[in-house]
């Protein structure tokens, strides 16, 4: 998806070719998120020029473009501002036209880098147009910046500052946004507003900030603009005069007098400034912060009731080398080695393994509530969605609530009665896919209680639940989902174990449980193991095949779904996730000697059931490759004539997080063996924040 990074230099004195680098190597920080093109804006060598390269392609084409172009990367700025974006086509073809940042026109007096759709861009469009605007690109951004422009034009007289400016512009946009706005009219400064799409500030001070939080400001006159314009005319004026004063930010204050050295990081994603920073701010829906002579202040359009009247500065956990890919060869790779690691962060501190208990801080006060409910419904997407189904099972069992397990879109589509004792589990790696967010805005509308399993800290979903847990798997940068899929299933897991603790009935079963969340780590460590045979076999027997499917049934009929999803994804093989008790309702048809079946039979009560599938394949000819236990006597015969991948024992409800290992690595060496980009797999973003 599309990505926003932003420098702002404030009385540090930086080289233009430093600043271009800053900016470019932020946009390589987001570039897993997957994008199309490329662009960047910073300011020229005459006063109030700026100067756009845009490219089509990776980061690094922008880069070269730079450097073929002969600008003076010598120049020094005391104070600057940079804007730059990442684009995945959604209006119009990838193109360096339609790359942002978009602008006002040639002389470039508006420039915006954008993230979101805005739904109402033809009106506005038309309207400019009817103004004289001439639009040269396909998409909906442009008119972001033709309106600035519009809008300054029309309040020239009246000097308005940048904020009043850029409230003018956002009352009259419909759909969502991340956006940063620079102007050849207010050098040095930047607007940075989000509505539905992320966006954050990281703060870089000479000195230590005064406080940790910004206040938030609200206008003097509460009516100057809040309400759109009805056309374009008189009414994008401001009435009466504009409020000239300029507040101070606390947090900037300098107590000698002497203004303070800055810089701001702004991005959409906290992997593009923790090399920079730790320091952040995450902007809230319609905040608008705007910076200007080293302060950050955060503006709003009218006061709201009940809402916080600050924003934090929060200090990030994540560290620089858990985005770099250290020895490994793509961060798929070292995602899925990372799972006995990751596994342990999502418990850690939760989950008492002598006490045998389960605590979950962001759930506490919501487990009575969550008891009391209806039904639970858990709601996702793709790699997400089947860490829902993989634990269905047991939170059924432990908690005896129905559970039904949905995907976003369907659910959206179907309009599904939701209640307001239903409580709606939304899980997430991002946070902000959009179908997801748009499930949540539907449940939260009818009052259902929300809960949120996501793992990026400060994203959409996990501040618009009520409550919910972070998976803590860290950040997750290949596309391929893979440590979030094993930390989503463990997090859900310990949400049953939670609501059940209650029941004297459930305890043997919990307590079992939790004695083989004490060993996953070390077990997905052994399934790791299995790395070589399957590199062997990826690049042996499989990479020439066409198609491959998978069975499972009970709780590996999701690990079954995940391990073709990761197969599709990456290797662009068809592969198919099937319900081994489905076999021979129809796909059985499919046997032949040639097509690899999969089969997930380890050993738990539906065993005998999946051998009898494994039998009727054999029976067909096939030529099945077995995940089974290790040492499983009942394999002794298959083990000489068929394939076998063999993972270490857990309990049943478990075993979906040992099973999905050898599929992961499946996948991983297919695509390699392919020479396909493992980790920025064609057609796929990161987050799908587009419905
Ligand atoms: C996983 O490998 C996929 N890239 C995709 O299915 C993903 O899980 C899905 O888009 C949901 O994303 P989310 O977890 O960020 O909401």
């Amino acid at each position: 998806m599309c990505g926003i990074f932003g420098y702002v230099n404030y009385l540090v004195e930086r080289k233009r070719i430093d600043i271009v680098h800053t900016l470019l190597d932020g946009l390589q920080r987001l570039e897993y998120r997957g994008y199309d093109s490329a662009g960047l804006a910073i300011d020229g060598d005459k006063p109030n020029e700026v100067l756009l390269f845009k490219e089509v392609g990776k980061v690094a084409a922008l880069r070269q473009l730079y450097d073929s172009s002969n600008t003076d990367g010598d120049k020094t700025f005391v104070s600057h501002v940079g804007i730059a974006h990442t684009r995945w086509a959604t209006h119009g073809e990838p193109s360096p036209l339609n790359a942002h940042p978009h602008t006002s026109g040639p002389l470039n007096e508006f420039v915006v880098v954008h993230n979101g759709i805005i739904t109402n861009y033809r009106e506005i469009k038309s309207l400019l147009e009817s103004k004289g605007f001439k639009f040269e690109t396909e998409t909906d951004t442009e008119c972001i910046a033709k309106l600035a422009k519009y809008v300054y034009d029309l309040n020239k007289h009246r000097d308005l500052d940048f904020t009043e400016l850029a409230k003018l512009v956002l009352v009259e946009l419909q759909g969502s946004y991340g956006l940063l706005l620079k102007s050849i009219y207010y050098p040095h400064e930047i607007i940075a507003t989000r509505k539905g799409s992320p966006l954050l500030i990281g703060v870089k001070t000479e000195k230590k900030l005064k406080v940790d939080f910004v206040d938030v400001e609200f206008p003097d006159f509460p009516d100057i603009s809040v309400e759109p314009a009805s056309n374009f005319n008189d009414s994008l004026l401001v009435p009466g005069a504009p409020d000239l004063r300029r507040s101070q930010s606390r947090a900037f204050v300098s107590e000698d007098g002497i203004p303070m050295q800055s810089e701001f990081f702004l991005a959409s994603d906290p992997s593009a400034v923790v090399e920079h920073t730790k320091k952040v701010l995450y902007l809230e829906d319609d905040d608008i912060a705007h910076i200007y002579d080293g302060e950050l202040h955060i503006h709003r359009m009218r006061r709201e009731e009940g809402l916080p009247t600050f924003r934090s500065i929060q200090t990030l956990e994540m560290e620089l080398n858990e985005i770099m890919k250290g020895n490994f060869d793509h961060f798929m790779q070292k995602e899925i080695f990372e799972q006995p690691e990751s596994i342990v962060n999502t418990m850690r501190g939760r989950v008492d393994f002598e006490k045998k208990t389960v605590n979950l801080g962001g759930l506490k006060a919501y487990l009575n509530t969550i008891r009391r409910c209806r039904r639970i419904i858990m709601i996702a997407c793709g790699t997400s969605y089947h860490s829902c189904m993989a634990t269905r099972a047991i939170f059924e069992e432990l908690t005896e609530i129905p559970i039904a397990v949905e995907l976003a879109s369907d659910f959206l589509d179907r309009r599904s009665p939701v209640f307001r004792d239903d409580v709606c589990i939304f899980v997430s790696q991002s946070g902000e896919t959009a179908d997801t967010m748009l499930a949540l805005q539907y449940c939260t509308e009818r009052g259902a209680l929300t809960v949120g399993i996501v793992n990026c800290v400060g994203s959409s979903i996990s501040r618009q639940t009520n409550c919910g847990v972070h998976i803590n798997a860290g950040p997750e940068i290949g596309v391929a989902s893979t440590k979030a899929y094993t930390s989503q299933y463990v997090a859900l897991v310990m949400v049953a174990l939670s609501l059940s603790d209650d029941r004297i009935s459930k305890r043997a079963r919990r307590e079992a449980i939790i004695d083989g969340l004490s060993k996953i780590s070390a077990q997905i460590q052994e399934a790791l193991l299995l790395n070589d045979s399957i590199h062997m076999m990826a690049e042996t027997d499989l990479v020439n095949q066409k198609s491959l499917l998978i069975l499972g049934r009970g709780y590996q009929h999701a690990t079954a779904m995940e391990g073709a999803l990761k197969i599709k994804e990456i290797s662009y093989m068809h592969s198919e996730g099937v319900l081994a008790g489905e076999l021979k309702h129809g796909v059985i048809a499919l046997v032949d000697e040639n097509l690899p079946i999969i089969f997930l039979a380890t050993h738990d009560s539906l065993f005998p059931k999946v051998m009898s599938a494994v039998e009727q394949v054999i029976a067909r000819a096939g030529n099945p490759i077995i995940i089974c236990n290790k040492g499983e006597s009942a394999l002794s015969k298959l083990h000489k004539t068929y394939r076998t991948l063999q993972v270490p024992a857990t309990i049943d409800c478990l075993q979906g997080l040992l099973n999905v290992v050898p599929l992961q690595l499946m996948a991983y060496w297919l695509a390699v063996r392919k020479g396909f980009d493992v980790d920025f797999p064609r057609n796929l973003a990161k987050a799908v924040t587009v419905e």
